[in-house]
Parts: structure tokens; sequence; C-alpha cells
């Protein structure tokens, strides 16, 4: 992966905490991860808007939006999901060490990739939020027609269709959005970073 050669690292004069003391919050990054129609977007959008009235400065990173632009190259392999992953922990990396709070919405379905993204991120900093909802109620809302499409075949390495869903084992967060309404789940979010003095 790595071509670049004969490069050194450069010291930036003004840190991370400096930056942070100056926006009055920490850097952090709230990773939500499910499957395709689980209501990511929707709860991050509910979050950054409660953490935005808060006077926070906030922003949200969403698959669907990113791969409109820095990563339109790429489809939806495994090994193209990696690069998504890897590429977005970025990001959210250097937007967190830019004293911003994050929130990263994409399906992210392998462990290996989340793991990798909170290395990259710090595990310090890093929330993973697994927004769970069964396939079955996905399947049922199919907002964006994409469900109906993969059962047909017209769509390949669907998740949770055609290409598997490793479920978080311990997320920081979990919520339950075919039980819990969405501001219940926001609430639980919010108090939840509450003690990270954001
Ligand atoms: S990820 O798996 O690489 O994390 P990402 O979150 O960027 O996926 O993009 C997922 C979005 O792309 C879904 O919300 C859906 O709208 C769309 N999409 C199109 N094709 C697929 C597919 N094969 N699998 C999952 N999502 C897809």
């Amino acid at each position: 992966m790595k071509s670049s050669t004969n490069i050194v690292k450069q010291v930036y004069e003004i840190d991370v905490l400096s930056r942070e003391n100056i926006m009055n919050q920490k850097g952090l990054v709230l990773w939500f991860t499910g499957l395709s129609g689980s209501g990511k977007s929707t709860l991050a959008n509910e979050v950054e808007t409660q953490l935005y009235q808060n006077q926070k400065h906030t922003f949200l990173l969403d698959g669907d939006n990113l791969r409109h632009g820095l990563n339109c190259d790429l489809g939806f392999s495994d090994i193209d999901r990696k690069e998504n992953i890897r590429r977005v922990a970025h990001v959210a990396n250097l937007m967190a060490d830019a004293g911003l709070i994050v929130l990263s919405a994409f399906v992210s379905p392998f462990h290996s990739d989340r793991l990798e993204a909170s290395k990259i991120i710090g595990k310090n900093r890093f929330i993973e939020i697994f927004v769970d909802c069964p396939l079955s109620i996905c399947e049922s809302r199919d907002v964006k027609g994409l469900y109906s499409k993969a059962r047909k075949g017209i769509i390949s390495d669907f998740t949770g269709i055609s290409s598997p869903f490793e479920a978080p084992i311990n997320p920081t967060i979990k919520v339950e959005t075919d039980t819990m309404d969405l501001k219940v789940c926001a609430k639980k979010i919010i108090s939840f970073i509450s003690q990270y003095h954001v």
C-alpha cells in the first residue's frame, strides 16, 4: 500500500490540544455502523443537529455522499470497502485533530476494517455506534429500492443479501432503531459522549 518513500514527518506548531482549547471541545469520532436502511444517516443527522444547537463544531461524513467524490472510484467488493473505510478513517482522524466532533455513517460491514479505523483515529476518541435493525425491517423499508434490486440480482455484493454484515460484538453504544424512537437513540448517544466533555 505505502509507495511514497523519502518522506519525513513535519512538526506542527499548533497541536491538537491548542485547537481543541480554542474551540472549547474535544475532537471525537462517532462511528455509525449498520445495514443499509438501518437509520445511520437519519440518526447521525439528528445527533449532529443537537450538537450544533449546543454550539458544537461538527462534521458529518456519509457513505453515499463520499462515494460521489473522494471515493467515487470505489465499488462494493471487500477490497473496495476496505479502501473506502481506510480513506474515511484518515479524513475523520484529520478532522478530529482539527478539534471537530466527526459523525461518520458508513455500512462498514467488516470487523477488521472498523478495527483498523479505530487504530487510525485512536481508540480513546473512536466511539463505535451499532445502529442495529433486523434485515427484514431494513428490507421492508427499502427506502432506496436497493434491496429489491439486490434480491433480483441487479445489484451484486449487497450487504445483508449477497455480502456479509459482521455486527459489532462489543460496540461502545448500541441503538435499536426498530424499537427505539429517533430522539431516544440520539439522547443515548449525546448523554454517553458528555463524559468526554465535548
Ligand atoms: S461500505 O460498506 O463501504 O461502508 P458505504 O457506507 O460507503 O458502504 O455505502 C453504502 C451505501 O451505498 C448504502 O447506503 C447504499 O445506499 C449504497 N449501496 C449501493 N450498492 C451497495 C451494496 N452493494 N452494498 C451496500 N450498499 C450499497
